[in-house]
């Protein structure tokens, strides 16, 4: 499995605070099967701003204490970034992507999804980016009509979930957005977005809550393939879901009997 969103960097936002905090919910991650985690700072423009190299130095001594204490989970450098004005020319110089991929993992206010979202996200399709919309039930527009992510689909963003709102970690009505998203086929990625405020736990509910609500093969796609195309820096197929048509399956199969 792989987490795509989480604040385990310690001291850069409002995620973890503690270096030895951050190393022991990352061995609890390795120890539950997390392969690949990209720790994504949020990146925003005057409150959270910082170097690369500030960033890679936190980073490198994380890899080291996993390393250390005989974890195998491999650790990828990642950012929310927060969608602004200008805000390209910080991706472009500071490399603010998912590993060395050109995935993006954007937010914005969440109650102002359409305000600005298409511009920016535009300006990013346009220069190659790909932008990934974290926590997309979260935002209120997308809890009033969840059929309106296929829109943003559409518009080549991909969507990614947390696994706390799949477990009701953020209440009833992200809980039920969540799922209507996935029953849909309209999410590609999840994320536990783990803040290192508690246990690392929601990511392994979430699966296995998938695998028996909806199938394996679905869990498997968003805990494992479609971050490994990020890993590999392929495009993640924006339509994945084959609906069976069983109705039709059943009616060639009379035909066959027929007709041979
Ligand atoms: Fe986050």
């Amino acid at each position: 499995m792989i987490d795509i969103h989480c604040h385990i960097i310690p001291g850069i936002d409002d995620g973890s605070k503690d270096f030895t905090n951050s190393v022991s919910q990352l061995l609890a991650m390795d120890a539950g099967g997390i392969t690949h985690a990209f720790l994504t700072s949020h990146y925003l423009k005057g409150h959270y701003e910082y170097s690369r190299e500030d960033y890679m130095r936190k980073l490198e001594a994380l890899r080291a204490g996993v390393r250390g204490k005989g974890a195998k989970l491999k650790l990828h450098p990642g950012f929310e970034v927060f969608l602004s004005p200008s805000i390209l020319e910080d991706i472009n110089q500071k490399n603010l992507t998912l590993g060395d991929s050109k995935y993006v993992l954007v937010e914005t206010e969440l109650n102002g999804l359409y305000d600005d979202f298409s511009q920016h996200t535009f300006e990013l399709l346009r220069a190659g980016y790909k932008p990934i919309l974290a926590h997309a039930e979260r935002y209120v527009s997308v809890m009033k009509r969840p059929s309106s992510v296929r829109k943003l689909i559409e518009r080549n963003i991909y969507i990614q979930v947390n696994t706390g709102s799949l477990v009701g970690q953020y209440g009833e009505k992200v809980r039920q957005t969540a799922w209507i998203l996935l029953d849909n086929g309209w999410a590609h990625l999840l994320g536990s977005d783990d803040h290192v405020r508690g246990p690392y736990r929601s990511y392994f509910d979430a699966v296995n809550k998938i695998k028996h609500r909806i199938d394996s093969r679905t869990a498997q796609l968003l805990s494992r393939e479609h971050a490994e195309m990020i890993l590999a820096d392929e495009d993640i197929p924006y339509k994945y879901v084959h609906v069976e048509r069983r109705h039709r399956s059943k009616s060639n199969s009379i035909w066959r009997w027929i007709f041979g």
